[in-house]
């Protein structure tokens, strides 16, 4: 039994936990405002909200219900565009009319959706963010322009919010209508519900959803997005230990990865968009393999250690000796990767992540890549390098990391070690590009890793020269 909230209705399915929530929504419920369109996760014509019960409170995030198993909604409060109707138009809906943000109105409620999770985050709301809520929404009528300024104006209205409890204020401000005050009381009175079993693992189904929607609709699951037991990021000692089913943008908000990652932020926006990255757990990141994986990419370069468990048994891997070959990984049937741990240094150390896809938001790479360094006296004691796009697996580049170590850092030597990634690559043609192309992606984003992170001894100008 699936039990949750949909709007201000108490849910009790016995529905197949692996169907989408898009579909549960539109035909179990008959609740049509909340789109189809691309169900692969790109177009947010289907963007829900997520609510979730924490520390008495309920914290809402967009996610994609095309690609959400219904069983991710045990113990959610699942808000559609039926859900914030209120008797008159919310602040949001007015801004998209008032500036003419909607023509055929098909992406409409997924851009409503959106910029009403925004206005559910606890922080402050600026022009930057209110555009970054709507990074997974597509429209093919407006432009985009009359959209951006309706966000910007909804930025201006929220100034004032009380981020220490929005919901309260948006409510007072007839952004949301009354019920949304009583969701964390009802919501509390739901079992968790986190079963472990042995079967087709799913974190947030950002992979799976769209390789294989009709088999998860009929197999066994088991559904480690709610998994607490498998969510967080703490410090221990020299080390960040992640739980495997932790997402992106818990990632990314997390004052432990902020302080030793202070890019992360503009690093992260490079992948995927918004919503997806509100699902995307790090463990199906690495467990779909994908040679242009993000979040592997960037693991790599940190030469993190995954934790392996089946039953009582743990085992460690390193991420680099995880993936064998095109999509085969070292994780046996029965076996679950139960966190993922970055070892950090107590001496500082620089990091960077590039990427370069055909958009620039909401696509995967054609290259991407990771450094590590650590220097010491203008010497790099320590270093890793990964490369994604470039093989036929993740790949971390061991030879060029060992040939930095002890070298300085000038312009020579960066060109030398080009040398060495190039011998130490197999890219081949593809739609992302052909291998020569990709060989040339790789050098200039090695060189833009020095050259954000050397900016006043190195420039691309030198290093073409
Ligand atoms: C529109 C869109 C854009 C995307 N953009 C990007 C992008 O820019 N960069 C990028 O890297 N990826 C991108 N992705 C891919 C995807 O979002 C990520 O790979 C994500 O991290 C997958 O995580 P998940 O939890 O959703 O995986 P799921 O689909 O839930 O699972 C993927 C695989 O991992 C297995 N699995 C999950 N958790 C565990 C575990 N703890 N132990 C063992 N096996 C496990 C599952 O069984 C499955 O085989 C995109 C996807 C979409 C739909
Ligand atoms: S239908 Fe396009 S993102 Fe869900
Ligand atoms: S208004 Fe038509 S798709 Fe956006």
């Amino acid at each position: 039994m699936i039990t949750f909230i949909l709007n201000n209705k108490l849910i009790q399915t016995e529905s197949h936990p692996g169907t989408t929530l898009l579909d549960f929504i539109r035909s179990g419920e008959s609740l049509p405002g909340t789109k189809i369109g691309c169900r692969e996760g790109d177009c947010g014509a289907c963007t829900v909200l997520e609510g979730t019960f924490d520390n008495n409170k309920v914290k809402y995030k967009s996610i994609v219900a095309c690609l959400t198993p219904l069983g991710n909604a045990q113990g959610k409060h699942i808000v559609t565009i039926e859900g914030i109707n209120m008797k008159e138009l919310s602040p949001v809906q007015n801004a998209l009319v008032d500036y003419a943000g909607t023509q055929c109105g098909f992406c409409t409620p997924g851009f409503v959706m959106s910029l009403t999770g925004h206005s559910l985050s606890e922080e402050s709301s600026d022009k930057e963010k209110a555009i970054a809520a709507i990074s997974g929404n597509i429209c093919r009528c407006t432009g985009y322009k009359s959209i951006e300024k309706a966000a910007e104006s909804i930025s201006e209205l929220l100034k004032v919010k009380d981020i220490n409890d929005p919901i309260n204020w948006l409510v007072e401000n007839q952004h949301l209508p009354m019920y949304f005050l009583e969701i964390a009381k009802r919501l509390n009175k739901i079992e968790k519900n986190d079963k472990p079993g042995n079967f087709k693992i799913i974190g947030g189904g950002t992979d799976l959803m769209v390789q294989k929607p009709e088999e998860i609709a009929e197999t066994d699951i088991e559904l480690f997005y709610n998994r607490i037991d498998l969510k967080g990021i703490k410090k221990e000692n020299n080390s960040i230990i992640i739980g495997s089913a932790t997402n992106a943008s818990e990632i990314v908000k997390s004052s432990i990865m902020q302080e030793y990652f202070p890019e992360i932020k503009s690093h992260f926006k490079l992948i995927s968009s918004e919503p997806i990255r509100n699902m995307g757990t790090i463990a199906g990141n690495f467990v779909n393999a994908s040679p242009i994986g993000d979040l592997s990419i960037f693991l790599l370069a940190l030469n993190a250690i995954i934790n392996i468990r089946e039953s009582n048994n743990t085992r460690k891997v390193l991420l680099k000796n995880f993936f064998l070959d095109y999509k085969k990984i070292n994780l046996n049937p029965g076996e679950y990767i139960e966190s993922v741990i970055i070892p950090v240094p107590d001496q500082k150390f620089l990091f960077n992540f590039e990427k370069v896809s055909k958009r620039t938001h909401l696509d995967i790479a054609s290259v991407n890549s990771a450094i590590y360094l650590r220097i010491n006296d203008d010497i790099i004691k320590d270093c890793s390098v990964s490369a994604g796009g470039v093989s036929a697996i993740p790949k971390y580049l061991s030879n060029t990391s060992e040939y930095l170590i002890g070298k300085k850092i000038t312009v020579e030597t960066i060109v030398k070690t080009n040398k060495i990634i190039q011998d130490e690559i197999s890219p081949i043609s593809d739609v992302r590009g052909s291998a020569e192309y990709k060989r040339l992606l790789l050098r200039q984003l090695f060189f833009a890793h020095f050259i954000k992170l050397f900016p006043k001894s190195i420039s691309l100008k030198k290093l073409l020269s």
